[in-house]
């Protein structure tokens, strides 16, 4: 079994549930990883993944090695039949298949490198792993999705929304580097498996990947989109149509007091890390609304959950 996408998630409403359990009881499966190793191997930085991830290898008794591999490890060639007569030093087949010699489940973070939206929607860092590699794999962000980020998203609105089918918006929101559509993708994906009033809000032009947004609702005008809303999801991603460009910075899209005050007393999230005063103000992270140390707090739930589905399916 990998967790590559929420399209591994059979079941959303029953992993949330079983998650709640493991956050109930986080050490009850320590003997489950007993003798177990998780490589965790970095393209990119981290906080939050890379703790929350090795945390809950560790509840569940695991050993866990962690590598950053630009600038620790080789440089890797992904292109099969190529002269290595360039910057790479060694073939993903031969990094795969060896780190699979000491690992037994290996967990991947290699963002979107956002100039060649082809190869990032070839995800090939990922894709070179899960061909190469001969154990299961766990996306810790790829170039398209972070679906351990948005497991942690259904945990925290499972345990904090008040009625049965809550209004969820998630809101672009202006940010001064171009960031990767990731957080934003598997966001989506989740929420279309959950009984929710679901808006995405951002400027025209900002559109997401349509062949993961499908039908979701889109409204342009953010107030509109904010009133009665119980959850805001605010996220910056760089367009999508001309690839990786900032091509809107107006600070008028940062998320305020009055902005929230539009909404049924929502409550705010965000991944994190978060530009204070860009995308949202100190007034509304620091109020009593923000669930954003929550849902950091559900990662380790999140891929705990994940692992130990992994561990239980035994390849
Ligand atoms: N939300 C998240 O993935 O945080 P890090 O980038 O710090 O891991």
């Amino acid at each position: 079994m990998n967790y590559t996408s929420i399209k591994n998630i059979d079941n959303l409403s029953q992993w949330v549930q079983d998650a709640l359990e493991i956050k109930r009881n986080p050490l009850k499966n320590k003997k489950l990883g007993k003798n177990k190793t998780l490589g965790m191997l970095f393209f990119n930085p981290s906080l939050r993944t890379r703790l929350s991830t090795q945390k809950a290898a560790l509840n569940l008794g695991m050993n866990v090695m962690a590598m950053n591999f630009t600038s620790e490890g080789w440089t890797l060639e992904f292109e099969d039949g190529v002269i290595m007569n360039q910057a790479a030093s060694e073939h993903i087949k031969e990094a795969a298949e060896v780190i699979s010699q000491y690992c037994d489940i290996i967990a991947i973070r290699a963002f979107a490198g956002l100039i060649d939206k082809e190869k990032d929607n070839a995800e090939t860092v990922m894709a070179g792993f899960l061909k190469h590699a001969t154990v299961p794999i766990v996306n810790m962000e790829g170039a398209t999705g972070h679906p351990l980020q948005s497991l942690a998203d259904a945990i925290t609105m499972e345990e904090h929304k008040t009625t049965h089918r809550p209004k969820v918006v998630l809101s672009w929101a202006p940010h001064p580097r171009a960031l990767p559509q990731a957080v934003a993708n598997s966001f989506v994906e989740m929420m279309q498996l959950q009984n929710a009033d679901f808006v995405i809000t951002h400027p025209e032009g900002y559109e997401l990947n349509p062949e993961i947004t499908k039908d979701s609702k889109i409204e342009y005008d953010q107030d509109k989109a904010f009133e009665n809303a119980d959850f805001i999801y605010a996220k910056n991603w760089s367009n999508y149509n001309e690839y990786g460009q900032i091509t809107n910075a107006d600070s008028n899209w940062t998320i305020t007091a009055d902005k929230m005050n539009l909404t049924n007393n929502a409550k705010f999230m965000h991944c994190l890390p978060v530009r204070r005063n860009m995308i949202v103000t100190d007034e509304v992270i620091d109020s009593e609304n923000s669930i954003v140390i929550e849902q950091a707090n559900n990662r380790t739930y999140s891929a705990q959950l994940v692992l130990k589905k992994i561990l239980e399916n035994g390849k």
